[in-house]
């Protein structure tokens, strides 16, 4: 019997050594130890042996099952730690992978600009008004003192919707409107969009934008204009720039001028982007006429003010040094990348 026993630890002895998953060592484990094993076998053939035997051959038991408990903890530790070893392997991070790129978008430079030109009217003390795109011929053109038969209403020149209602060509549409809204005093910008029946080419294109300035209150004159704008071109352009008045005639504003600034690219000398002149157009500008005040009921006896209107697309322009007015809507990823 006791032959029988070693061959039968022999035999486990190999299996658990062998054993190579956990599953399997479970089944050993109550192939050998369980109730129905064949060491628990031998203790109930303890029995046959004559009684003197059987302490002895019971200890020998007992130290056989032991070992077999001992070889299959050993084995599932073993097994436990391969796996875990495995695990870790197969979930490992590899460090020399290179990235996946997240390409950051970009605000549009005109975007840039306007919200530049924004900031730099609200450090000024303006507040931003909005209007609409669609407007009617009172708010485009009549309440602005435009005679009926002036060219500007023309259908050359209008992108007109109905007999009465267009594309506006101008945000001075916004003057307008803050007047019917709002008493002095009236401190307001309002870029936007507007549109006008031009043939697109390098300098000129069919929707573009302007911003749109407004002062009302008691005592606004002239030279509240110029300094306004003065501090305007600086915030936007630097300290060395200086502007200027050319006489003008708008129907909405007397006296009217048109405002240049000095070349941002030659700082006056002259060159090819102001064409020698030294001076870059950038708008109009002049005192709010009485003949507007009236018409929109306020007081041209009280109060009196100034209005000017920029272009945007211009401003852009100058400030990235854009040869062609057209790279600002053709949404070309080669060059707006270069914005960011
Ligand atoms: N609206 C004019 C234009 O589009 C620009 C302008 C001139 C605006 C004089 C003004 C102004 O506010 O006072 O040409």
């Amino acid at each position: 019997m006791q032959k029988q026993l070693e061959q039968t630890i022999q035999i486990a002895r190999d299996e658990i050594r062998s054993a190579t998953t956990l599953p399997d060592l479970a089944n050993l484990k109550s192939k050998y130890l369980g109730k129905n094993s064949q060491i628990t076998d031998f203790l109930k053939r303890l029995r046959e042996l004559p009684q003197e035997e059987r302490p002895a051959f019971g200890a020998i038991i007992n130290e056989a099952k032991k070992e077999v408990e001992e070889l299959i903890d050993l084995q599932e530790k073993s097994l436990v730690e391969k796996e875990y070893v495995r695990r870790q392997e197969a979930s490992r991070l590899d460090l020399t992978l290179p990235g996946r790129r997240n390409d950051r978008g970009a605000l549009h430079p005109l975007t840039q600009v306007w919200r530049e030109i924004e900031d730099n009217f609200i450090s000024l003390g303006f507040e931003i008004a909005e209007g609409f795109d669609v407007e009617d011929q009172f708010h485009n053109f009549d309440a602005l003192n435009t005679p009926k038969d002036h060219p500007s209403r023309n259908l050359a020149d209008t992108f007109f919707i109905t007999e009465s209602t267009l594309l506006r060509t101008q945000t001075s549409t916004v003057q307008v409107r803050t007047m019917e809204g709002f008493k002095p005093p009236i401190r307001i910008i309002s870029p936007g969009r507007c549109y006008r029946n031009d043939k697109l080419d390098a300098s000129h294109s069919p929707v573009f934008h302007q911003v749109e300035a407004l002062v009302v209150d008691e005592g606004i004159t002239f030279a509240d204009l110029r300094d306004t704008l003065n501090q305007f071109a600086v915030k936007m352009f630097g300290p060395d720039i200086k502007s200027r008045f050319r006489p003008h005639f708008f129907p909405f504003t007397e006296p009217s001028a048109e405002i240049d600034i000095s070349c941002v690219s030659c700082g006056g000398r002259g060159c090819r982007i102001c064409k020698g002149s030294g001076w870059l157009e950038m708008g109009g500008a002049g005192m709010v006429d009485p003949n507007v005040f009236e018409i929109l009921g306020i007081d041209p006896e009280r109060y009196s003010g100034f209005a000017f209107g920029l272009g945007i697309d211009r401003i852009a322009m100058l400030k990235y040094n854009l040869p062609d007015i057209r790279l600002l809507f053709e949404n070309d990823l080669r060059f707006l990348r270069q914005f960011k």
